[in-house]
């Protein structure tokens, strides 16, 4: 059937367009019969706009628009007009103009859909993902994709403008060293091999470095199985930048005009840039986090030195092993009761806190279990550290240092959110440097790379790698946004020497490099460039200025928590041919083979 082609979108249609018959084509919002006139809503991607069938200007085509359902697909044709005086809908950008409709084709009729098409309805969110062809039909997810895709051109056109080059890198590769779970792929042609989808293009633009293209970048996606949250996918995308002969300064200058010109485009404010930076170590001691959240206070307070001798054993313990105790100030909350001050506790202890002492700060002194244990000078002392005013709840932990930091960051969120203290519309950018080279593993009685084995320590930090390796700093950088870590990146190593000792740190033998690495290592024995970059996770910053709370609500298909496609139903049992031609043989397949469901 020859169908009618629109002349408009439904929400480009204006007053000025009164008088002009148009053709749209689009789905039905929904119908609403006043038994004479017939109002049918047409939606497509731009918007909504109502069209009005009116029996006694044409009773035919009123009563084939009768039939409408929502969902239906139509082309209407019909002429633009004021709606009456008291009918407007301000809440609509259409809704001062209606079509009178002069002809609709029904060009494809729709099961009643299992949830409506709009937004803020009450639907699991297994469901929408189910249906997820219609959950992408509501206005929401329309805008996040629409404006997902200017994002993109905006960071495609900025970077071309600064001299980068978009190159692809394979999809099919090794094993990268980004420190999660790979996902493999066997190589029907190389029985009993595997590729690896790449965590992240990290070796491929250090190569590209290496072969002169100077300024890289990809948006492309990267796969990681590892244990999935809010704003973590098993496939996800980055914003995937390399640069030859920089300094860290060169990036950030280059880097934070374009995320300026991105919240300009998402949100319409204006960053100032150059933005702050912080080092690991001050975030780690006044935040607890190494992405600290800045857009309120609470910071953590260290009041080692003033309990080191108090009667507390708990303290005072702590210290002489070389502990730490600091706290936060929770404000006005020395109301909290009993309960509220064991839920705190239990929420500390989770965290690896031992106990959490509590404080309430009276007009005269404290109010605490402890309190009888600290002279009142040493609580004076506290009080004025805190900045603490009568009404005030202090909260303390004594512990190592890294425990303490990460109790009190983690209590100092709770609080944030328990007391409404995070501002809306308050968008805080934060570079974190200086981060530390290398982390000790417990576990494993070993080094590991904090951020990954090609990360350049510090120059002055060089000798340290023989001698104290958990003091080196590396030449690493994150962006924070809001408490989100929404990019990571570091100057890189390119001097072979270099690369060995830090190996050799990390236990990782001469062969096991050469099998790991051994191409890039080749490569960078014909002349390697200084070189840096960073990667920036495209979906947090889409998820931040769509003010979305997960990463799932900007990524078209995305999985579940637990990995899988609900639209699809991947992953999926396959056929013993196709194993069979890949040599593979399952162990105790615990599936249905023929549903698929697990
Ligand atoms: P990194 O591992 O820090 O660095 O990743 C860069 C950024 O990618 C985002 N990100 C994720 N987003 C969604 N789901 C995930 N599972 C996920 N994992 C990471 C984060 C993170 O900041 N090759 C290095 C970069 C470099 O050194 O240039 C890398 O991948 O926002
Ligand atoms: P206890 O000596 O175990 O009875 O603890 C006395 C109080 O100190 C309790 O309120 C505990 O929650 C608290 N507490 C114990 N260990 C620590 C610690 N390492 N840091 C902060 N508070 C603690």
């Amino acid at each position: 059937m020859a169908f009618w082609q629109r002349t408009k979108y439904c929400g480009t249609v204006s007053k000025k367009d009164i008088g002009r018959e148009i053709v749209l084509n689009g789905w039905v919002q929904r119908t609403r019969d006043h038994g004479g006139l017939l109002f049918v809503d047409v939606r497509d991607r731009s918007g909504l706009i109502q069209v009005v069938f009116n029996p006694s200007e044409n009773a035919a085509i009123h009563e084939l628009a009768r039939s409408l359902r929502s969902e239906y697909v139509v082309a209407i044709k019909g002429n633009v007009a004021p709606r009456p005086a008291g009918t407007e809908n301000p809440n609509l950008s259409t809704g001062e103009i209606e079509i009178h409709a002069t002809g609709v084709q029904i060009l494809n009729k729709a099961e009643t859909p299992p949830f409506p098409i709009e937004d803020d309805i009450d639907v699991s969110e297994d469901i929408r993902l189910k249906y997820r062809y219609l959950d992408l039909r509501r206005p929401r997810l329309q805008r996040n994709f629409i404006l997902r895709h200017q994002v993109c051109k905006l960071i495609r056109d900025y970077l071309s403008e600064q001299g980068f080059l978009e190159i692809e890198t394979p999809m099919l590769t090794k094993s990268t060293p980004e420190g999660a779970r790979d996902y493999l792929v066997p190589a029907r042609l190389s029985p009993g091999f595997f590729f690896a989808l790449p965590q992240s293009p990290q070796l491929f633009k250090q190569i590209l470095m290496v072969s002169g293209y100077d300024r890289y970048f990809q948006i492309v996606r990267c796969f990681r199985d590892e244990d999935l949250r809010a704003d973590r996918q098993p496939e996800f995308t980055q914003l995937d930048i390399e640069m030859s002969f920089i300094t860290p300064d060169n990036l950030f200058n280059v880097l934070e005009p374009l995320l300026a010109k991105i919240m300009k485009l998402g949100l319409g404010i204006d960053i100032p840039t150059p933005f702050p930076r912080m080092t690991y170590t001050e975030a780690m001691l006044r935040f607890g986090s190494d992405k600290p959240d800045t857009r309120f206070g609470l910071e953590i307070v260290d009041i080692t030195e003033e309990v080191r001798h108090v009667e507390f054993s708990v303290f005072a313990k702590t210290v002489e092993l070389g502990g730490v105790v600091r706290g936060l100030c929770a404000p006005g909350c020395s109301g909290f009761s009993r309960n509220q001050l064991d839920q705190l506790t239990n929420f500390a202890k989770q965290f690896g806190a031992k106990g959490l002492v509590w404080l309430k700060v009276t007009e005269t002194t404290v109010d605490s279990p402890v309190a009888k244990y600290l002279k009142p000078e040493i609580v004076e002392q506290l009080k004025i550290k805190f900045g603490a005013k009568p009404g005030d709840l202090l909260l303390l932990v004594a512990d190592k240092p890294q425990i303490a930091a990460e109790v009190l960051g983690r209590l100092r969120l709770k609080l944030a959110d328990d007391l409404n203290l995070k501002p809306k519309d308050t968008y805080q950018f934060l570079w974190i440097t200086d981060f530390p080279l290398l982390e000790w593993s417990e576990e494993e009685k070993k080094w590991n790379a904090m951020h990954h084995p090609f990360t350049s320590p510090m120059e002055e930090d060089i000798p340290l790698l023989s001698t104290d390796p958990g003091k080196v700093r590396a030449k690493a950088y994150d962006l924070v946004l809001n408490g989100t870590e929404i990019g990571g990146g570091s100057i890189r190593i390119h001097s072979a020497d270099v690369q060995s000792k830090m190996f050799e740190i990390l236990g990782i033998t001469k062969e096991e490099a050469q099998i790991k690495f051994g191409f890039l290592l080749e490569a960078f024995q014909y002349g390697a460039p200084p070189h840096g970059g960073i990667a920036f996770g495209l979906d947090r910053i889409m998820m931040i200025i769509t003010g979305s709370n997960t990463i799932r609500d900007v990524i078209a298909f995305p999985k579940t928590q637990k990995a899988t496609c609900l639209m699809t139903n991947a992953p999926s049992p396959v056929s013993k041919k196709q194993l069979d031609e890949l040599h593979l043989k399952l162990i105790k397949p615990e599936i249905s083979s023929k549903s698929g469901i697990r």
